[in-house]
């Protein structure tokens, strides 16, 4: 029997804040993640160690990792694209680091300037210095399902990447539905081709809701046996190298959902929304949660 307990990686801090065309003060990134400190979460995205030219909104990563109030039981991992960065992430005191490559040659190259080929030598390096350094690695597989320049994806080549980065060290894959494509129908031909070689434990599952999908994509997952999901405080989100992407999945959607089946996330859904509902007024919109503007009307 599969376990009801659930872990949700949340990604607003990183996901969801580097799409943003705003510059947002480190001032307000410290203190989300200092909020989301305390609601139950054990993993939180804080930003990302990758080139400030690239992604301007996160040139403040070494300041938002060294001001943030670290609990032990929580990890703080941060996006790393090459050593340069990952040694950047130590220095700023990561214990924890997320590698990203992508199942699509044309998304690898327009998102970190390589092939897939060359991205798996990256991470290759990265996972040398990692060791040494005793940095736990995550692995991010993106366009699981389909790219914006390529299309439909095949779930062959998914499952032989998601297989190499584990058999390179990751701890855990997490697969991208970068754009938001995917339905019940293709993440399940993704999931069945990449279970072939991965244990579900060693999988989680990443959306965004840009057609509306993520939390039946979710749902479709847990009856695979996955336990882990990546989600976003007030859906916030997009990839800047995946035009028209939509936010992440809303934590406080999956939340609510959870808990009204049966799961454990062992997270506070009023906190959550609270926190939702701050982060939206410093952006100057409202919350992209359906559960959180009707929990807050309620
Ligand atoms: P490049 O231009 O080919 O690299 O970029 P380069 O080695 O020629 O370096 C260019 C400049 O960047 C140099 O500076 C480097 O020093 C600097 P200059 O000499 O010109 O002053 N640089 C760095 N600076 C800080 N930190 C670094 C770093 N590396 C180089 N780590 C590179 C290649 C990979 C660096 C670039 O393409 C990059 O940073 N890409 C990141 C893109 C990104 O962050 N995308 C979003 C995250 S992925 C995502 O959102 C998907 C996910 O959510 C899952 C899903 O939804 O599927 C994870
Ligand atoms: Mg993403």
């Amino acid at each position: 029997a599969t376990s009801n307990k659930i872990k949700l990686v949340e990604v607003g801090p990183r996901d969801g804040l580097q799409n943003e065309k705003q510059v947002i003060p480190s001032e307000v990134k410290i203190e989300l993640i200092n909020k989301l400190s305390n609601v139950g979460l054990t993993s939180i995205e804080a930003t990302s160690f990758v080139s400030p030219k690239w992604v301007p909104q996160m040139a403040d990563a070494r300041q938002v990792l060294t001001s943030i109030t670290q609990k032990p039981d929580i990890s703080y991992p941060v996006l790393a694209p090459n050593v340069k960065g990952l040694e950047a992430a130590i220095e700023a005191g990561a214990k924890e680091v997320a590698v990203f490559s992508a199942a699509s040659e044309t998304f690898n190259k327009k998102n970190t300037n390589c092939t897939m080929e060359e991205s798996m030598n990256r991470v290759e390096a990265i996972m040398e210095v990692a060791r040494k350094n005793n940095v736990k690695i995550r692995g991010y597989v993106s366009c699981v399902v389909g790219c914006p320049y390529e299309g439909p994806v095949s779930p062959q080549v998914v499952a032989d990447m998601s297989k190499r980065l584990l058999d390179m060290g990751c701890y855990e894959i997490s697969l991208g539905d970068t754009i938001g494509v995917g339905t019940p129908g293709s993440i399940s031909n993704m999931l069945e081709a990449v279970l072939k070689v991965a244990p579900v434990d060693k999988l989680a599952v990443h959306t965004h809701d840009t057609y509306g999908q993520a939390l039946a994509n979710i749902l479709c997952s847990l009856d695979y046996g996955i336990r882990t999901f990546d989600s976003s405080i007030a859906g916030l989100g997009g990839c800047p190298y995946a035009p028209g992407a939509k936010g992440n999945v809303a934590t406080e959607d999956v939340v609510y959902m959870l808990h009204g089946s049966g799961y454990d996330t062992g997270i506070n859904l009023d906190e959550l929304i609270h926190i939702g509902d701050w982060i939206s007024q410093k952006l100057g919109r409202s919350t992209g949660s359906r559960a959180g503007s009707a929990l807050l009307l309620a």
